[in-house]
């Protein structure tokens, strides 16, 4: 990746944060972006005490205005923008009969998938001047399955996959791909209130790799879609769930 300028969402924790390092470790320009500005920081600051080439921004993907403004920043400090990762995102609880449904879905669909419009709106002029022109968007196994009692998130992400698949037909004779992640349940700050025991049992039951997965084990799936060498994979979901969507019995 050395060379590639690459703009994540989210950044500052979980596996936006795994994946800014992996992509500075490839030799990447990293601008780490996330709502919280402080948790940013500390992710650019390790990854130049680590020897990459990495930058903080505070963004908060739900303000239009300052997705543009942002994204406008990162392609000034980088010279352009080669790979967008849309990452950013928050687990979204939602029982269809609570009094306020209506207000979660509204909030879930913004933060979730609308947000994910703005960053590539803002970002498609630079990714048209790219030579490997990249979107990832982080949906979920909620993208191709459901659970139940978070129909609003779980509503957000199947629409992540299907506007990715959207966008790959629409931006492929640009030569721009358009990918997903579905990670299944990982170790992140999403999941940190989860107590430890609860994890281990859903993992035991539900997971043929019997565990949960590291933030770093998506942070690889999403590397795996923005390599030069991925140029032919478009409008792809990919699972990276240790097994649990293909699990029947
Ligand atoms: P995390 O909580 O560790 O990281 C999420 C980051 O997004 C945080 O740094 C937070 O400050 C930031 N964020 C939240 N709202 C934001 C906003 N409006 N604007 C900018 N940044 C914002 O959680 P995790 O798990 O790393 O989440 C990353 C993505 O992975 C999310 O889209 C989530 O839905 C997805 N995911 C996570 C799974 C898991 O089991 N952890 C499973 C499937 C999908």
């Amino acid at each position: 990746m050395a060379g590639h300028v690459v703009l994540i969402t989210g950044a500052g924790s979980g596996i936006g944060r795994a994946t800014a390092h992996l992509f500075a470790d490839e030799g990447a320009r990293v601008a780490v972006t996330d709502m919280d500005f402080s948790s940013a920081e500390a992710v650019a600051a390790e990854i130049a005490a680590a020897g990459g080439n990495a930058r903080a921004w505070e963004l908060d993907v739900t303000d239009r205005g300052a997705v543009a403004a942002v994204v406008s920043e990162v392609a000034s400090w980088g010279s352009g923008l080669d790979v967008l990762v849309n990452n950013a995102g928050a687990s979204i609880g939602s029982p269809i009969d609570h009094d306020d449904f209506e207000q979660t879905l509204e909030f879930g669909i913004d933060l979730l998938l609308t947000s994910l419009t703005r960053t590539i709106r803002a970002a498609l002029p630079h990714l048209r001047r790219s030579a490997a022109g990249r979107i990832i968007n982080v949906s979920s196994t909620e993208g191709v399955g459901g659970s139940a009692r978070i129909a609003a998130y779980t509503a957000a992400k199947h629409g992540v996959i299907g506007l990715t698949r959207s966008l790959a037909v629409e931006l492929g004779d640009e030569g721009i791909t358009v990918n997903a992640v579905c990670p299944g349940p990982i170790h992140t700050g999403i999941t940190s209130v989860i107590p430890d025991e609860m994890k281990v049992k859903f993992a035991r039951r539900t997971v043929p790799l019997r565990r949960y997965g590291e933030p770093e084990e998506i942070a690889h799936g999403i590397l795996h879609l923005a390599l030069p060498a991925s140029s032919y994979i478009t409008g792809h979901a990919l699972l990276v769930d240790g097994g649990m969507t293909v699990k029947n019995n």
